[in-house]
């Protein structure tokens, strides 16, 4: 097979402004086949946008045209299309987070195995380049054994007031289930995907549920807004490293922080921007990144590596039983706050 051919399912924001564009500069190896959204006048409108012939509002009818599909709709229809795409013998790159729940995640790994397709998640922060420079110096051991990360995802005023965002029924969650899981993701993998073994976590709304709050992006609905806008969290490993994790849409801070730190034996890195942190010779050395090789577009890199895969030429990055340990913290942090708990993870 030389060129895989693309279903978008979910024709919304994310396939719009991240994935189809991405696609359009892979023409040596991906068609843009067939567009499925059950809004039929958003599937018609995207399809003669970006040029693609076939259209559907159910996206069982399409998945006998493709290879692979991008889903790209709410949350809670990951699993169910993804599972449908792998038994019907098609790859799958479904967007973050992997599902609503652990549960189903474990049910979606169990259907790529049985189907041998790809199954590859959305979570681009690994394909940044700053994220990359730092999992190569980790790698290289310029560090030592990495054992404490430090994550924050914090906006002062911004809850998404549009789409779906807010909708728990349809999303599972809010600010962690959708930003916070990103930099869970990365520290993961930056830590070398340990295994979670215990969770301790708060989850908070009351700011939202005031009436009148100042937001940057949109109005939001105070009476009906259900999900957590602020999460703290603690999370320790099998090989005794630790994470202290905070996460918000809504934080009463100076400004919005983005960031991401591990400390190693023997160095530590930081992120955003990528710096690494050393003490040698007698000297405290912090070492800034003057140029990073590769593309910034971290959009475009995800969907080249999931294509590379699907043909057999490149490993995946994001493997979804990595993306299942997200799942499961995020899962625990839910339980944690609802019942006042530590969770152990078996
Ligand atoms: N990686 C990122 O940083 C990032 C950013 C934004 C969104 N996302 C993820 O992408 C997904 C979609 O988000 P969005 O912002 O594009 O949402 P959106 O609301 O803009 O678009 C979703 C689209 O899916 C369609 N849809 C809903 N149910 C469907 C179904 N069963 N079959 C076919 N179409 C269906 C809707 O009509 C809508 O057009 C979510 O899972 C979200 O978490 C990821």
């Amino acid at each position: 097979m030389s060129k895989i051919k693309m279903g978008i399912i979910g024709a919304g924001g994310i396939a719009q402004d991240r994935h189809i564009p991405a696609y359009l500069q892979l023409t040596d190896s991906v068609t843009l086949e067939a567009v499925c959204d059950m809004n039929m006048e958003t599937a018609h409108a995207v399809a003669l946008k970006f040029g693609i012939n076939k259209v559907y509002a159910e996206y069982k009818e399409l998945l006998s045209e493709v290879d692979a599909v991008t889903i790209c709709t709410p949350n809670k229809f990951h699993a169910e299309i993804t599972i449908a795409a792998l038994n019907a013998g098609v790859h799958v790159f479904c967007e973050k987070p992997m599902a609503l729940n652990t549960k189903e995640c474990e049910e979606m790994i169990e259907a790529a195995e049985q189907s041998g397709k790809v199954l590859a998640i959305g979570y681009h922060y690994r394909f940044m380049k700053d994220s990359r420079a730092a999992k190569k110096v980790i790698v290289a051991n310029e560090i030592g054994k990495p054992i404490v990360a430090r994550a924050q995802a914090l906006r002062r005023r911004k809850v998404p007031g549009w789409g779906v965002f807010t909708n728990k029924d349809l999303q599972g969650g809010g600010s962690l289930i959708d930003w916070g899981c990103h930099f869970l993701d990365l520290s993961l993998w930056l830590l070398g995907n340990p295994k979670p073994v215990e969770v301790i976590g708060r989850s908070y709304n009351h700011l939202s549920k005031m009436a009148n709050q100042v937001n940057q992006w949109g109005e939001i609905n105070h009476e009906t807004f259900e999900v957590d806008d602020h999460v703290t969290a603690y999370i320790t490993f099998e090989n005794g490293a630790s994470m202290l994790f905070e996460t918000s849409w809504a934080a009463n801070i100076k400004d919005d922080i983005e960031s991401v730190s591990i400390s190693g034996l023997t160095g530590g890195i930081d992120l955003f921007p990528f710096e690494l942190n050393q003490a040698r010779h007698g000297i405290l050395i912090n070492s800034q990144a003057n140029w990073i090789s590769g593309e910034e577009n971290p959009g475009l890199n995800q969907v080249r590596n999931f294509i590379e895969t699907c043909l057999g030429k490149e490993e995946l990055v994001v493997k979804p039983e990595e993306a299942l340990q997200v799942s499961k913290i995020i899962d625990a942090i839910y339980l944690s706050s609802e019942t006042g708990k530590s969770i152990k993870l078996a």
